[in-house]
């Protein structure tokens, strides 16, 4: 799989005329690659003082509009984006020498998309967004369980959990895409779209 990939490259030819429709081809072969979880991506978010921090999480939904992650809006990275709100997503989908970087606006999704995504959630994932005060400091594991274990009695299993205010998607509008190919002697194909006024122009940059 991965020998084909560099074998036969990316041309400006084989690209989609929009970013989307170019990450749903790669995203749909990354897929049937057989990856665990091809969906999972590298967000880096910077402080009001552009200091930069990274961390994993799971790509929930994209189309034109953008890229769709959900996470605890009181986290690092979300006081980051409510500061700054710019950020990087990174596919490192390794074993086919591929990655695509993503790079724009933030913005938050609407309630309404975030309580339909969080109603598809397991039970046990929507009390554990209320039991953690995401990226604060937690005295021990018991206490984490124990704040579990209150909500669980409180919301059985089969009752509805509220969705929490302080949960919810961000939508990363795309303002450059770069698909990345491995290929031999370092001469890797890298294909930059860049959001312009009337669609999409398309770079190739050094490798
Ligand atoms: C494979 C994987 C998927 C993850 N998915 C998410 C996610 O979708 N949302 C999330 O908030 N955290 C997710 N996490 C946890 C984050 O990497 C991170 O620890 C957490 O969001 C706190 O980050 P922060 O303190 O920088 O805000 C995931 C971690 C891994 C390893």
């Amino acid at each position: 799989m991965r020998r084909q990939y560099a074998e036969e490259g990316i041309t400006e030819a084989d690209l989609a005329p929009d970013p989307v429709t170019q990450f749903t081809r790669w995203f749909g072969q990354a897929e049937r690659a057989g990856f665990l979880e091809p969906n999972a991506m590298v967000l880096s978010t910077a402080d009001a003082a552009g200091r930069p921090s990274s961390r994993t999480v799971l790509l929930k939904g994209y189309d034109q509009r953008g890229f769709v992650f959900f996470t605890n809006y009181g986290s690092r990275k979300g006081t980051e984006l409510g500061a700054n709100p710019f950020a990087s997503l990174l596919f490192p989908w390794h074993s086919i020498d591929r990655q695509v970087i993503v790079s724009g606006a933030v913005e938050r999704t609407g309630r309404d998309e975030t309580a339909a995504y969080f109603r598809t959630r397991p039970h046990g994932s929507q009390l554990g967004a209320w039991a953690s005060e995401q990226s604060s400091p937690v005295a021990s594991r018991e206490v984490l369980e124990q704040r579990f274990a209150e909500l669980e009695s409180r919301y059985p299993e089969g009752e509805g959990v509220p969705v929490p205010p302080f949960w919810g998607g961000f939508r990363v509008v795309p303002q450059t895409v770069e698909f990345w190919q491995g290929r031999p002697n370092r001469l890797h194909d890298r294909l930059r779209y860049t959001a312009a006024a009337d669609g999409w122009t398309v770079e190739r940059l050094c490798p």
